[in-house]
């Protein structure tokens, strides 16, 4: 029977990946301050989200949740979230019209600032420094100073999340993601590839489709399903007393809501069962996600989905696989058995990135294109045996033409990274790579029999 839930009572259970924060009256001032501050979302649309989730989780909705792998304190814009937001409504489009069912769209945005790492030290040179753990906590230069966790920085990341929250409501409200104006999401370096052309005629299809609904006497003006997206946050919830610290009572229902992102997860290196992390969002109402890498076992994800889904709420669990390219089918499918024969209405999305990242020749972190959309294969295939919804995918892309990841239709090479290589951590999809990817994913799905 697991004891009462308050949003302090992961601080009684072992928390990994926390920084060593070096002044802990700075740190609690800083926590306290940001307790105060409103919060970034709202329980409603957090509910909201569940809700469009639960469509995932039956089979007749899809889910893309993408963006950054951590956003940047020097790399922000309007542009840069403009550039974003650009290319997943693009995904999205290719993805609604070749699948034919609505696409929940999440960003990895406002709020994904913190990283865990595999060793709390990295060597650079002859010094053995501290690791980078995200702007929310340090600097990535590689001086000792850089490295020494900041609290000031939480609060930083706070303002940074608002007003980039307050962009993105505004593009998914004010005009910029109405339908009409399909064509003009591509960017300029998109535009004149096969991608670019291939979307292009995909988007005139969509135009013919809406003058003919109005040629019918639709009432396309007024339907604001046309103009406006719901457009959702999340990041992975690993620093637990800034997520605390937004943590809040709804006047409404009375249930808790970590009211930094609509939805929150959990990552690889921080999902024990007996760890604070699950402790922390078992007690939250927003959706919440796990990621589940090749070490998991059926045991293990039916004790999650207790743990995180008691009420079996469908929409309340997304379970995020990452596998690798070459393990994918083998080590999926006995948890698409245990958890379909449990009858957990669970949310199943492929992370085709982190498990294929490798260091290449050049010194640089990459992925492979072609491991990434192997990877997704293999879940489709994985889903398609098991006779169970292969229900999304989640990606680190970026809207700007960086060299980040190697292959795709642009043929990058590794001798290449370094043009253009702007992530502050792991590589990103380019624009191209992206809209490409969306594409394959709905020919794969499509191919599979299941759309
Ligand atoms: C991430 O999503 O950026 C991440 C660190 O993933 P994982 O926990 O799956 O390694
Ligand atoms: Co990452």
């Amino acid at each position: 029977m697991a004891k009462a839930w308050t949003p302090s009572s992961w601080q009684s259970f072992p928390a990994a990946q926390q920084p060593e924060w070096p002044d802990s009256g700075a740190l609690d001032r800083a926590l306290k301050q940001i307790s105060g501050y409103p919060p970034l979302v709202f329980a409603g649309e957090a509910r909201s989200l569940q809700t469009a989730l639960g469509h995932v989780a039956s089979g007749n909705a899809f889910l893309l949740q993408a963006g950054d792998c951590a956003e940047s304190f020097e790399d922000f814009s309007a542009v840069n979230i403009r550039e974003k937001l650009r290319v997943i409504l693009q995904m999205a489009v290719v993805l609604t019209y070749s699948l034919g069912v609505p696409v929940v769209k999440v960003g990895r945005i406002a709020g994904q600032f913190a990283k865990p790492r595999s060793s709390p030290f990295e060597r650079i040179g002859d010094l053995e420094l501290p690791s980078f753990r995200g702007h929310i906590v340090n600097a990535e230069a590689p001086t000792a100073a850089a490295r020494v966790p900041d609290p000031d920085r939480l609060v930083q990341a706070y303002h940074q999340s608002a007003s980039t929250l307050n962009l993105v409501r505004a593009f998914a409200k004010g005009g910029f993601a109405d339908l009409n104006r399909v064509h003009a999401w591509t960017q300029e370096f998109v535009a004149s590839s096969p991608e670019g052309r291939k979307y292009e005629q995909l988007a005139a299809e969509i135009d013919r489709a809406l003058r003919f609904m109005r040629a019918c006497g639709v009432d396309t003006e007024s339907n604001s399903r046309l103009h406006e997206v719901d457009f959702f946050t999340s990041h992975e919830a690993l620093l637990l007393g800034y997520e605390e610290a937004l943590t809040r009572q709804d006047s409404l229902t009375g249930g808790w809501y970590d009211c930094s992102a609509h939805m929150l997860w959990i990552g690889e290196r921080t999902r024990n069962l007996d760890g604070a992390h699950i402790e922390f969002l078992r007690g939250v109402g927003n959706p919440v996600g796990c990621k589940v890498g090749p070490t998991t076992d059926p045991e293990y994800v039916l004790e999650l989905c207790q743990a995180l889904n008691p009420a079996r709420i469908p929409g309340r669990l997304t379970l995020i696989s990452r596998m690798g390219a070459n393990h994918v089918e083998d080590k999926l499918r006995p948890l698409l058995r245990a958890v379909r024969d449990a009858g957990h209405p669970v949310v199943w999305a492929c992370d085709p990135m982190h498990a294929n990242t490798y260091t290449a020749v050049s010194g640089h972190k990459t992925r492979d294109f072609d491991e990434i959309c192997s990877e997704i294969a293999g879940f489709v295939r994985a889903h398609s045996a098991e006779g169970t919804w292969p229900g999304g995918i989640h990606v680190e892309l970026t809207g700007d033409d960086v060299t980040e990841c190697v292959g795709g239709a642009d043929k990058i090479l590794d001798s290449q990274l370094d043009d253009r290589y702007q992530t502050v951590c792991d590589p990103r999809l380019n624009g191209r790579q992206s809209l490409d990817l969306a594409f394959r994913v709905a020919d794969l799905i499509r191919t599979n029999g299941l759309a």
